[in-house]
């Protein structure tokens, strides 16, 4: 068997109406100004959910967009993955809110808990279900509704996560023309309290104590998080591109987890390609975990910059930690 099973057939993406600025996190009394966020990761402004906007609806749209991209009907859809760490709730997937929404009735729908890297794992995953026959038609999806889990208190936190939505329709590919080319997944759970909620869980029920103490909240140790991005985000681009016997300059575009534009330029150097060959829109969408790289995908293709016949380079890092990335021809 060989590559390429699957390719992208179409890519859709939603966020919530409301933008919030800079500004508008200082004027509610956080310790923070416009240049620093800007300065230290590339972040002008976001946009957070209001008014009902719920995950299950924002991934709703971003998916009508990709199955009316790509021509397909929802009875066609046999599998949704939804990548997500912030689901409308703990029980049961958010995914299959999504279907019954879609009216998918045929798909077989389920949650990944990746992070950062959800959107990632789950076309890997939807490749695989391609391969080994179990199907032709997946929706994956990645989608935060991030503002519901962040501590609107920790300056080290609320400015970067944010909300939204992206979607891809991967399907069987017959003519090996286009398609994924390679992918790399790697995890490590030993650092996962560098990024996590310390309550909410099985471990750490809730209590009336939660609640003071912030446990159900993200908490974050931004400088080690940075650290291993940086070194993880390196070994998934030269992983991605060795699995597919390409260079840098096979690469047309770069489309990274856009957590911190710091992280972005890191990355785009270590990588060896020039950062007017990779894709940036955190300035606009701030770090939207698992629905980031669909968005910017979603964006990418909205703006011109992946057209026919191009070859692209992603590449995620999360909580976990996990990471991974995947090389596609378009
Ligand atoms: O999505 C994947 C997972 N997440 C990430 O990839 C995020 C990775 N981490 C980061 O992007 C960066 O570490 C942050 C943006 C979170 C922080 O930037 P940094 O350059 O690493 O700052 P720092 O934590 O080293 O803090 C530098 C200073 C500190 O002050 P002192 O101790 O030097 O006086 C902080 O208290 O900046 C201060 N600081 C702030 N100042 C203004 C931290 N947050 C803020 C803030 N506004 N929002």
């Amino acid at each position: 068997m060989k590559r390429p099973f699957a390719y992208i057939a179409g890519t859709g993406h939603s966020v919530p109406k409301n933008v919030m600025t800079n500004d508008d996190i200082t004027a509610m009394g956080l310790e923070t100004n416009d240049d620093w966020i800007i300065e230290r990761t590339g972040i002008r402004q976001r946009h957070i959910a209001k008014d009902g906007e719920s995950l299950a609806s924002l991934s709703a749209e971003a998916s009508r967009q990709a199955m009316a991209r790509a021509g397909v009907q929802p009875g066609e859809i046999d599998a949704i993955i939804l990548g997500t760490v912030s689901p409308d709730h703990l029980l049961p997937a958010t995914a299959v809110e999504v279907q019954h929404l879609l009216g998918c009735s045929r798909a077989v729908a389920f949650d990944i808990g990746a992070a950062c890297s959800g959107f990632l794992y789950g076309v890997i995953v939807a490749e695989s279900l391609i391969a080994n026959g179990s199907a032709e038609t997946v929706l994956v999806i990645g989608a935060e509704k991030l503002s519901a889990i962040v501590d609107w208190t920790d300056r080290n936190t609320c400015i970067l996560f944010a909300d939204g939505a992206g979607a891809a329709i991967v399907r069987r590919t017959r003519t090996g023309q286009k398609g994924i080319l390679s992918s790399f997944m790697r995890s490590d759970g030993a650092l996962a309290e560098l990024l996590w909620r310390p309550a909410g869980g099985g471990a750490e029920p809730f209590t009336p104590d939660t609640f003071e103490s912030k446990r159900q909240y993200v908490r974050m140790a931004g400088r080690d998080v940075f650290k291993h991005a940086v070194r993880s985000m390196a070994e998934a681009t030269d992983r991605a591109l060795d699995a597919a016997k390409l260079t840098a300059a096979d690469i047309d575009l770069l489309i990274p987890h856009q957590a911190n534009i710091r992280i972005i330029e890191a990355t785009a150097k270590n990588a060896g390609i020039s950062m007017d060959r990779v894709f940036v829109n955190v300035d606009r969408f701030g770090n939207t975990s698992a629905a980031s790289i669909p968005i910017a995908l979603s964006d990418a293709i909205e703006q011109g910059r992946v057209k026919e016949g191009m070859t692209v380079l992603f590449a995620a890092f999360g909580a976990g930690f996990t990471w991974g990335s995947l090389v596609v021809r378009f």
